[in-house]
């Protein structure tokens, strides 16, 4: 019978000898975890670590999270990508501050009513920080164990993540769950890998039903999302007197409440850069001052900026920003980019 009913304690041990040095592993609180687990969802380990430590300094308490104003906020996550995740972040720790005199509960139901808890972060913050038995299913849980237990049901779909999130609730260790849970986070980024696994170094080889037929590098099943659309952006640089002229998005939505430079989106780029003049009275520009393709989930955005020097009149929720300013509100991330470029 495959996997052996004892491969949690082979995993564990492979995790005691291989498993990664992280600073949010070190002097872990309830509050690291759950900062540290907020930015890991969407984004890779490298580049969560700086953010988590410029993060911690800036903002070192539940309480620091609550008193920022949310510019501030939006201004240390600009680059992380999925905003809603730090507007998340600061409201639970308001409530935290007004519910729990600053102290982040452990208990499942008042985690759970918090905002951006689901059932990862509740999993996660309770196994890691509060020790409790429960599993915390991300994208490379899933995949170890589509693997390890031969699943060829599309691991997108809710009902294979219940499925999965069973099989954890039954195997994971009672006396060491936040090591087990970060043991399957690491044996999925360094030897579970999607393309192409390490088998060799793996230290459940012999458990693994996909190893067993084969079917490493076909499972985890993905069915398609549906495609990400292509747009095209014609973005205004208007520059006068050494300011520049920034729109700060909408309340809701994409990048919601984040700065960028005046854009329009179009079909093509023609269109999108008649658009743009049209809208702000802007003449024919000579030429292309920057280009950039930035992929979000589901958008692919081929930015073209064009430049301008002049004083324009501000429409509603613009204003003229120094370059230096520039660097101190929340950009949204390819505008964060172009901002860069500006002598
Ligand atoms: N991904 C999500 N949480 C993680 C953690 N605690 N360590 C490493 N990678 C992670």
């Amino acid at each position: 019978m495959w996997p052996r009913p004892d491969w949690p304690t082979r995993l564990l041990a492979w995790f005691a000898r291989e498993g990664r040095e992280l600073p949010w592993r070190e002097n872990r609180s309830a509050y690291t975890t759950w900062v540290s687990e907020v930015m890991l969802q969407q984004t890779r380990v490298e580049a969560v670590r700086p953010y988590y430590a410029a993060w911690l300094h800036r903002f070192p308490t539940p309480a620091a999270v609550a008193a920022a104003d949310e510019s501030d906020i939006l201004h240390a996550w600009q680059g992380l990508g999925y905003y809603r995740r730090a507007q998340h972040l600061q409201r639970a720790m308001q409530e935290v501050v007004a519910r729990y005199d600053g102290c982040i509960p452990s208990s499942r139901e008042a985690l759970a009513a918090l905002p951006g808890v689901g059932p990862y972060m509740l999993g996660a913050i309770r196994s890691l920080a509060f020790g409790a038995p429960e599993p915390a299913v991300d994208g490379n849980v899933l995949r170890v164990f589509a693997r390890l237990y031969g699943i060829e049901d599309d691991v997108l779909q809710p009902a294979t993540r219940r499925r999965v999130t069973a099989l954890a609730q039954e195997v994971i260790p009672h006396d060491a769950p936040g090591a087990f849970n970060e043991a399957l986070m690491d044996l999925g980024a360094l030897i579970c890998t999607p393309r192409t696994p390490h088998c060799a170094d793996c230290p459940l080889q012999v458990d693994c039903g996909a190893r067993r037929s084969g079917r490493e590098t076909v499972l985890p099943v993905r069915k398609k999302k549906t495609k990400q659309v292509t747009e095209r952006v014609a973005v205004a640089v208007i520059a006068h007197a050494g300011r520049y002229l920034l729109h700060r998005r909408s309340e809701t939505g994409m990048l919601a409440k984040m700065w960028e430079f005046p854009a329009v989106t179009g079909r093509t780029h023609a269109a999108a850069l008649a658009g743009l003049c049209a809208a702000r009275g802007l003449t024919t520009p000579h030429g292309v001052y920057w280009r950039h393709r930035h992929v979000f989930t589901h958008r692919i955005w081929e930015m073209r900026a064009y430049r301008w020097e002049m004083e324009a009149a501000l429409q509603e929720d613009e204003c003229w920003y120094t370059r230096d300013e520039l660097l101190t509100i929340p950009l949204a991330g390819p505008h964060a980019k172009l901002a860069a470029t500006l002598a």
